[in-house]
């Protein structure tokens, strides 16, 4: 348990707008790490290993990408008790994102919507922050997700994301490649039959020049939208069997209203995440579950607020589960009640 109770932090955030608030906290945690102040906020780590796409997982409870895009807090963030912490995305330069405000709170509705696009020092400052954390060698699993710049034209995307590939390679667990974010124009477009049957082609076959290069297979996951009927989501998953792919990332953000509709800022462009977005995530996983059979991993994201939302994920068909949105309302203590209800899971199973 840590020593500052979030319920005395959340009142401050929220009285702040959102994305100040992100780069307070965040500015923190960057602060803290490595130091013995760091013990504030530490969250034991609850102990759960699976074994996942040949790694092996110390719980089945991790950080979803976009909170670290720029790998800064790595290790201040692994004090929160994440078996996994995803970072990104990156792309290959620099990028400033779209103009402010790009981040709103919903708190009727437990959710958020951002339109940031990708903000972030590009790859060469990711890599260095990526280098200076020690996370891997305690034994963690670290993610690192790619993506394309916005001014690169969507028919060159591969060209970035096998930059992406290439330089984040040696310092991964596993690579995310994100089609699905809402917020670079066209992004979303790779995930039609066939430009990613073209994407993920020549990511396999780069994976397989750089596996021969490092000597080592490093596992690439594939994130997706919740955005999709069943057929698209069908197409998907034979489209990553047929590349190879070692996992699959369900969901991102989601681009319908249906829930905020009406409410304070739910009718700002961009991506919505948190409670919302829970069920058309939670369908996704069991389609790509029944599609992709028994084996293949899947990682859950989407509307995690409580310990029964992670165990909902598990149950729809995912091996572990991710939290963004849920770390802003409801704090750290999530991470270790989310981690124990999957543990309990297998107990009783
Ligand atoms: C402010 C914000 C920024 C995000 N940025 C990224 C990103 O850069 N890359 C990515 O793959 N997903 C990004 N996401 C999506 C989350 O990783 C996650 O898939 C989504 O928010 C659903 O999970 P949640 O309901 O637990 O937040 C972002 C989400 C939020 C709220």
């Amino acid at each position: 348990m840590s020593l500052l109770p979030y319920s005395l932090a959340r009142p401050f955030l929220f009285g702040l707008d959102p994305e100040t608030a992100h780069e307070l906290t965040l500015q923190s945690l960057a602060r803290l790490q490595g130091t013995p102040l760091q013990w504030a906020y530490c969250n034991a780590m609850v102990h759960d290993p699976i074994e996942l796409a040949g790694l092996q997982f110390p719980n089945r409870v991790g950080l979803a990408a976009g909170l670290d895009k720029n790998a800064r807090c790595i290790d201040g963030l692994a004090g929160l008790g994440f078996g996994f912490i995803e970072v990104g995305t990156v792309t290959p330069k620099g990028q400033p994102g779209n103009p402010k405000p790009r981040m709103f709170r919903l708190p009727q509705a437990e959710a958020l919507i951002n339109r940031l696009g990708f903000n972030n020092d590009g790859l060469e400052a990711f890599i260095a922050n990526v280098k200076r954390s020690t996370f891997r060698q305690r034994g963690r699993i670290l993610g690192l997700n790619i993506g394309k710049n916005a001014s690169t034209p969507i028919e060159n995307a591969t060209g970035d994301y096998l930059v992406g590939l290439e330089g984040v390679y040696p310092y991964a667990d596993y690579v995310t490649v994100n089609i699905s974010s809402p917020n670079t124009a066209n992004l979303r477009s790779l995930q039609s039959d066939e430009a990613l049957d073209g994407l993920l082609g020549a990511i396999a076959q780069r994976r397989q020049a750089l596996a021969r290069e490092h000597g080592r297979r490093v596992p690439v996951f594939v994130k997706i939208a919740p955005d999709l009927d069943e057929a698209q989501v069908g197409l998907i998953a034979a489209t990553l069997k047929r590349h190879a792919m070692d996992g699959v990332i369900a969901t991102n953000t989601t681009i319908s209203r249906d829930a905020v509709r009406g409410l304070p800022h739910g009718q700002e462009a961009g991506g919505l995440s948190g409670a919302p977005v829970l069920e058309a995530s939670n369908r996704v996983i069991g389609q790509l579950r029944a599609a992709l059979g028994k084996a293949f991993p899947i990682i859950g994201v989407g509307g995690v607020m409580s310990a029964q939302d992670a165990v909902s994920k598990i149950r729809a068909g995912a091996d572990v589960v991710q939290i963004y949105t849920g770390l802003i309302y409801r704090g750290p203590q999530l991470v270790a009640d989310a981690a124990r209800a999957i543990k309990r899971l297998r107990t009783v199973a």
